[in-house]
């Protein structure tokens, strides 16, 4: 055997037990190459046929040889005691692991969709707590003690003062008690009420609230076109808003809007229930009540009702998610299957 021909040897050596899958092949690959009968004591019983010039050189060689493989198997055989990943298991010819693909969920899309759109308008996003203040979420908003939406069959009271938010209205107070004018917001976010759960009522559901107010004169037309832009962008081109009288203790004047049917185009359908109309949102003109309830708060008068103009909308993103993407059962949105959440990968 020639140098040269040891060098080739104690390279497929090496490369066996790097490729040997488990112990019991690890011990194959030592009983062939160190084993009584295997190739290295083999070779070192002919060494003297090696030319006498080469055979320092090549006794080295040999020498060299039976260490890197000992340590190399003894490496390999620990590893595999130890349950470390056996490197030569690998099979590059397997198919990958195939992970089901996601999909957003309906009212992530809906929330980040809009924010986009309100984006372009000048909107930013502004957050606050489920667990609300009293004075947030009803008195600030101008909302009489005696109001039915107090009561404790309607709302999550967790004590005399706290409570689970009925509505992103409260964002309003915050907002603009930590921000003087103008502000220029949407708040999504989760809400709570104490519904009974159905096709189209959740106990736990979420809201988009918008507020705009300035120190310049806004308009219940700059609101009318703002969710005009909006439904548009949101529904399609063909889509319309209307107006109707309303009533909240926050906004006056208050309305409720209605998107055109998407579905029927107007005309009336089984969707808008023949009327043409969607009822979506609630909003109004910013009530100087509620100005005044945030100067107080603030301790100054940033929020002067003769000043300052604003108004406000506030809608249910389930229900923009089940018109826009015909959902007929809100329950379906927060039961987690995939072959309903996936349809809108
Ligand atoms: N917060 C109201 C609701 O939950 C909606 C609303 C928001 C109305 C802003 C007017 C202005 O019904």
């Amino acid at each position: 055997m020639t140098l040269a021909e040891l060098d080739s040897q104690q390279a497929a050596s090496l490369a066996e037990v790097t490729a040997a899958a488990d112990a019991a092949a690890l011990e194959q690959v030592r009983i062939k190459y160190l084993g009584r009968n295997g190739l290295l004591p083999a070779i070192i019983k002919q060494m003297k046929e090696v030319p006498a010039a080469d055979r320092p050189e090549f006794g080295k060689r040999v020498q060299a040889w039976r260490a890197a493989l000992e340590s190399a198997l003894a490496e390999r055989v620990a590893d595999a005691a130890t349950g470390k990943k056996e490197r030569a298991a690998f099979d590059c010819t397997l198919p990958g692991r195939w992970f089901a693909p996601g999909a957003k969920h309906p009212v992530s899309r809906v929330i980040e969709e809009t924010a986009a759109i309100f984006g372009r308008l000048g909107f930013t996003v502004a957050d606050g707590p489920d667990i609300e203040t009293r004075f947030n979420n009803f008195t600030a908003l101008n909302t009489p003690a005696h109001h039915p939406s107090m009561d404790a069959s309607d709302t999550f009271w967790l004590t005399d003062d706290r409570l689970l938010r009925t509505q992103t209205s409260p964002v309003q107070i915050r907002v603009m008690t930590s921000h003087t004018p103008p502000v220029r917001i949407i708040t999504p976010g989760r809400t709570y009420r104490r519904d009974t759960t159905d096709a189209t009522h959740s106990a736990n559901f979420h809201q988009i609230e918008g507020l705009y107010v300035d120190t310049k004169p806004v308009s219940l037309a700059d609101l009318k076109s703002t969710l005009a832009y909006y439904a548009r962008e949101m529904m399609g081109a063909e889509a319309g808003v209307r107006f109707r009288p309303h009533f909240f203790p926050f906004t006056e004047p208050s309305v409720e809007v209605d998107f055109s049917c998407h579905v029927c185009g107007g005309k009336g359908c089984r969707v808008c229930k023949m009327s043409g109309w969607i009822e979506i949102a609630g909003a109004g003109m910013v009530d100087p009540r509620v100005y005044e309830h945030v100067n107080q708060a603030r301790g100054d008068h940033a929020y002067d009702p003769a000043t300052v103009y604003g108004y406000a909308f506030g809608f249910g993103v389930e229900r923009i998610a089940m018109v826009k993407y015909g959902i007929p059962d809100i329950r379906w949105l927060y039961e987690n299957d995939v072959r309903f959440l996936s349809q809108l990968a």
